[in-house]
């Protein structure tokens, strides 16, 4: 079974579409997402306009700030802060990778925590490893719906994830474990890796190596969420983390690259901007 992220985006900001059409009814303004980009990488400059064209697709205020690579730290930082102080603003986003001269946890710390729409403040961190009430990160929030709509049982099962990342790695792996799946965090210096996957009845791979988990890495049956986005080195292609030709045959669900967790991520980026506007409207009242 192929899980389309792709579809399973698109009935996620059809849910969204209505509930902001609900929202400009009551509050009297739709939410608004700002994203900025520093400076011309292509991989940032397609995902960022793939966020901006979700957020018009959903009814949001969307704005783009571009800035070229020359700017300073604390020209960054007076932006985000003039952000924070606007109250018309609910959503910041400020995608990364940043140039080498900008201290990235600096620039997410400023980041109001209420405006927050990835989730990686600190506060926010903590709150999700602390179990308390908090902004999902993107990607591993899209990695559970992708498994709940494939129907995958996670509670009891034998879940591996492989990578150790702040944005994707670490916070699935917690989610899982919030969902009482038995967890393994694997990584580039694991041991004997194909021994640890083949054990997986649910295998997360974020590892950044394109075709990375082959056929004899993974158990029979098993559900195979494919979180990477790499260039295949012979065709110039994009591709995933997984040999998807042959992992394919083996595993009971698997999700494609492209079309699995990238347009996840930009469906839950929608459904925390939308949480992040009701939040503060409410606490307004
Ligand atoms: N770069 C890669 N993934 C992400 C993400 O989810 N958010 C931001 N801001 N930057 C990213």
């Amino acid at each position: 079974m192929i899980v389309s992220g792709t579809q399973l985006a698109k009935e996620i900001k059809e849910k969204v579409k209505n509930d902001v059409a609900k929202a400009v009814e009551i509050y009297g303004r739709p939410p608004h997402l700002v994203v900025i980009l520093v400076g011309e990488d292509p991989a940032s400059q397609s995902y960022v306009k793939g966020k901006g064209k979700d957020a018009e697709e959903v009814g949001f205020k969307s704005t783009t700030i571009l800035k070229p690579d020359t700017i300073t730290e604390q020209e960054l930082l007076d932006l985000i802060e003039s952000l924070n102080n606007d109250d018309s603003v609910d959503g910041i986003l400020v995608q990364l990778p940043l140039p080498a001269h900008i201290d990235e946890d600096k620039v997410i710390e400023t980041i109001s925590l209420s405006k927050d729409v990835d989730g990686f403040h600190p506060l926010n961190v903590a709150a999700l490893w602390q179990k308390r009430d908090c902004i999902y990160p993107c990607t591993p929030k899209g990695v559970i719906q992708l498994l709940d709509k494939a129907g995958v049982k996670i509670e009891g099962k034998k879940a591996v994830v492989i990578g150790r990342s702040n944005i994707v790695g670490l916070p699935v792996s917690k989610m899982l474990l919030d969902r009482n799946a038995t967890v393994t965090i694997a990584h580039s210096r694991t041991q004997n890796l194909p021994s640890v996957t083949s054990e997986a009845d649910i295998l997360v791979v974020a590892i950044g190596r394109p075709k990375f988990v082959t056929e004899e890495m993974v158990k029979p049956g098993a559900a195979v969420i494919d979180v990477g986005v790499n260039r295949d080195p012979a065709t110039g292609k994009l591709c995933g983390d997984v040999d998807f030709d042959t992992v394919a045959q083996k595993a009971s669900v698997i999700t494609p690259v492209p079309g699995g967790a990238g347009p996840m991520t930009r469906a839950c980026l929608m459904q925390n901007t939308l949480e992040c506007f009701l939040r503060r409207q409410n606490d307004k009242r």
